[in-house]
């Protein structure tokens, strides 16, 4: 029987829980199936938003959000393409520790954050407080996948650094038909994502250990594994780490999914918007992975339109 020569096969000097681990290890699915799970990172697990904080502030890399010096950029030029004015509403769809939020209001926008990490809103919340404009700021903790804003509230909205991207394709339609219902007529969304043509379509792996970092604040092993799949046209990135003083491991997918110019362009009109234009690089701005990005600007059509 399968369980009996599996059972032949422990080693009596290894511990049996570790040999179960290295067996799962070993077991696991080749190649990993898109969106088995969730396909994303544990943002709204309490430790792993505690975590991921620290690499959303670390100035070091632009990895989780991008450095200060680049938002400014950035922020100036989605002023002009949104046509933002003072005392205009904002949607920040995935606004992590509001970097980007409260920089909005500062500049006289009332802005609705929404993220499902609780350190990176309790983060926004503060700074928001520290710049004097909380009257401005309204942070909300929510899955966006579930999100409700009132109907025609906004005058803009911004889905950044490629989150539309982790979620399922059937998810992604709904959150843009969403962001098109709270979005007054002319009101403009800003999608960033992924250019197609940068994304790596290889199979690749790779295993580091750390004393603490993303995974946890103990001694863990990473292992790392990068498939491409072409039919979906999504990359899966699947990350078992083990954590060494517990014997523990978790298992986690990263789902990508690609969307060519003319998908996410038919979507948006799916979703009730009018037109769509198609910045490739952040027309040119010199963010050190601007070549990797698309930046999308549609335009809400009159009210009828939207579903
Ligand atoms: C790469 S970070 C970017 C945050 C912010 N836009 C920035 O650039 O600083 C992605 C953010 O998306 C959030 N996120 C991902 N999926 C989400 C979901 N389904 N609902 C709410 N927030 C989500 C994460 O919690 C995280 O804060």
């Amino acid at each position: 029987m399968a369980g009996d020569k599996r059972r032949s096969r422990y080693n009596r000097d290894m511990e049996p829980q570790q040999q179960d681990l290295l067996w799962r290890i070993y077991h696991r699915p080749v190649p990993p199936e898109a969106w088995t799970d969730d396909g994303n990172l544990p943002w709204n697990d309490v430790d792993f938003s505690i975590r991921m904080l620290r690499e959303h502030l670390d100035e070091a890399h632009g990895a989780a959000s991008r450095v200060s010096a680049e938002r400014a950029l950035q922020l100036d030029w989605l002023w002009d393409a949104l046509r933002l004015q003072r005392d205009q509403t904002v949607a920040d769809i995935t606004c992590g520790p509001g970097l980007y939020a409260v920089e909005l209001a500062r500049r006289g926008c009332r802005v609705t954050g929404i993220d499902f990490a609780p350190a990176a809103l309790a983060y926004a919340e503060e700074a928001a407080r520290e710049q004097g404009v909380t009257a401005r700021c309204t942070f909300i903790e929510a899955d966006v996948r579930q999100m409700s804003l009132p109907p025609a509230s906004c005058d803009a909205a911004l889905i950044l650094y490629g989150q539309l991207a982790v979620m399922r394709p059937q998810e992604a339609a709904a959150l843009l038909a969403a962001t098109a219902r709270a979005l007054r007529p002319g009101g403009r969304l800003l999608i960033e994502l992924l250019n197609p043509e940068g994304v790596d379509r290889g199979k690749s792996s790779w295993w580091y250990t750390d004393d603490r970092g993303l995974w946890g604040n103990a001694p863990f092993l990473h292992l790392g594994e990068r498939y491409w799949d072409e039919d979906q046209e999504c990359s899966i990135e699947r990350y078992q780490i083990i954590h060494l003083e517990s014997g523990k491991m978790d298992l986690i997918h990263l789902c990508d999914q690609v969307y060519r110019p003319e998908r996410i362009t038919r979507m948006l009109h799916e979703a009730g918007f009018a037109s769509v234009t198609v910045h490739p690089g952040w027309d040119g701005l010199p963010l050190y992975d601007a070549d990797e990005w698309i930046v999308y600007v549609a335009t809400r059509g009159p009210s009828e339109d939207a579903q």
